[in-house]
């Protein structure tokens, strides 16, 4: 990124009162997350400070430590003669030229050897610019900043392309136990190593009860669990042994499904397993057991991908309602989470009717996906996947075009509609 390429003039801020949260969701779907340093600001601007705020909030920043103060350079200088600096300091000025370079002299004068400076100014002059960076400044950003801008920034400072994050992670979660979450999550997993030839690893998070090995048709002696309850140990090495391969670009990282221990986890027990099969893959698709807990939380909260699975009631219409509230105001500069149905059309079931399922959710579903208990019973219990069973079935082909969505080879555009009233639904089924 060339901090100077911006127009002053552009807004791009990323203030989403400002309107222009769209376009910085799309710029921020290729940030990737930043490692654990140490990020304190010291800003001059109202807009700034609300940026920076904004930025420490976001999933890909989970793992920094960020501090805003106000107050510029003088604040920093203040701050550091009697406390020890950070990874990186961001300060916000509005001088330029000997001025600035003054200022800055100070700062490093309080600054330990290994901190790193960042400066966001107001000038656009590629002079001041290499003067700055000769310096050893190692950004100059000018505002406004957007988050992506902020967080390129970091990125590019800190991470190194042998330990950048690779994978993108889909994390797949059913409105209802029983919905068909985890067999749609493995045909995605499977569609998506088998179509596009890239890797793939699946992770099985429900560890009591987990259907991969059986979908999959898998009998590891090692897989998830191991790589659980040793979480500090793992590393690529370890995880290589724990994962089964299923296909020649898709491995399990497999679910004991056995009773034999209770399988209760703290809020990251999945965070260093999921980070290092990030690194070695292009996509860590993730099945999630039904539950809301700390841990679940945590990995739908990092996911790069939700996917929602519901069926066609109004308990799952309002859980579903109530996920994608809930995962919006986790994820706030991320697309909404994604929507499949399925089991849509059991016979003498009454159901509700897509449209009016989907109307209060205001999303459009990925896929609606039929009730077909001859093709997925056969499927299940032949250890196969769907395509197996039958390549030729419009389901197979559902799956594909899940998979392309969710990988970005093809579009996906969620259209708005009426907001919600779960009052006149339940009065019309009645009615
Ligand atoms: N569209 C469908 N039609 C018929 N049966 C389905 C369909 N989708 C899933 N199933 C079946 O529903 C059962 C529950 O699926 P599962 O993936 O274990 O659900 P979840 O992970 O949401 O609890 C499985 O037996 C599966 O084969
Ligand atoms: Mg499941």
């Amino acid at each position: 990124m060339s901090s100077l390429a911006h127009d002053q003039n552009e807004n791009t801020s990323a203030n989403p009162q400002a309107g222009n949260l769209g376009g910085e969701i799309e710029q921020l779907e290729d940030i990737r997350p930043v490692p654990r340093v140490t990020i304190q600001a010291f800003c001059e601007t109202e807009s700034v400070s609300r940026t920076l705020e904004m930025t420490a909030q976001d999933r890909r920043m989970a793992k920094a430590h960020v501090k805003v103060h106000m107050g510029g350079i003088a604040a920093a200088v203040d701050f550091y003669s009697n406390a020890p600096t950070p990874n990186l300091i961001v300060v916000e000025t509005k001088n330029s030229g000997s001025e600035l370079i003054n200022e800055l002299g100070l700062l490093s004068d309080v600054c330990d050897s290994e901190t790193k400076v960042v400066i966001i100014g107001v000038l656009n002059d590629i002079v001041m610019y290499r003067d700055l960076i000769s310096k050893g400044i190692s950004e100059y950003l000018v505002a406004p900043v957007s988050m992506a801008d902020f967080m390129a920034v970091i990125t590019n400072i800190y991470v190194s392309p042998e330990s950048a994050v690779l994978g993108r992670t889909i994390a797949f979660i059913g409105a209802k136990g029983g919905n068909g979450s985890s067999t749609i999550c493995h045909n995605i997993a499977w569609a998506v190593s088998s179509t596009y030839q890239t890797d793939v690893v699946l992770a099985d998070t429900d560890l009591a009860f987990g259907t991969a090995n059986i979908n999959l048709d898998q009998d590891p002696a090692q897989g998830i669990a191991e790589a659980v309850f040793s979480a500090d140990r793992v590393d690529e090495i370890l995880l290589d042994r724990l994962l089964s391969k299923c296909a020649e670009h898709l491995r399990l990282l497999a679910a004991p499904s056995t009773l034999d221990r209770a399988y209760d986890f703290d809020k990251k027990a999945f965070s260093q397993v999921i980070d290092v099969a990030q690194r070695g893959v292009p996509y860590v698709i993730i099945d999630l057991p039904q539950q809301w807990n700390s841990w679940t939380m945590d990995i739908l909260t990092g996911a790069d991908e939700v996917v929602i699975t519901a069926c066609p009631d109004l308990t799952n219409l309002r859980n579903t309602k109530n996920l994608v509230d809930k995962l919006i105001e986790l994820r706030p500069n991320d697309a909404k989470p994604k929507l499949i149905l399925n089991q849509v059309g059991v016979p003498k079931r009454p159901e509700i009717n897509v449209n009016d399922f989907i109307a209060p959710l205001d999303l459009q579903p990925l896929a609606i996906i039929p009730f077909e208990p001859a093709l997925f019973g056969t499927a299940a219990n032949n250890g196969q996947m769907i395509s197996e069973a039958d390549h030729k079935h419009a389901v197979s082909d559902s799956f594909d075009k899940i998979a392309q969505i969710l990988t970005g080879k093809a579009e996906f555009k969620q259209e708005k509609s009426r907001s919600f009233d779960i009052r006149a639904l339940l009065k019309r089924k009645k009615s």
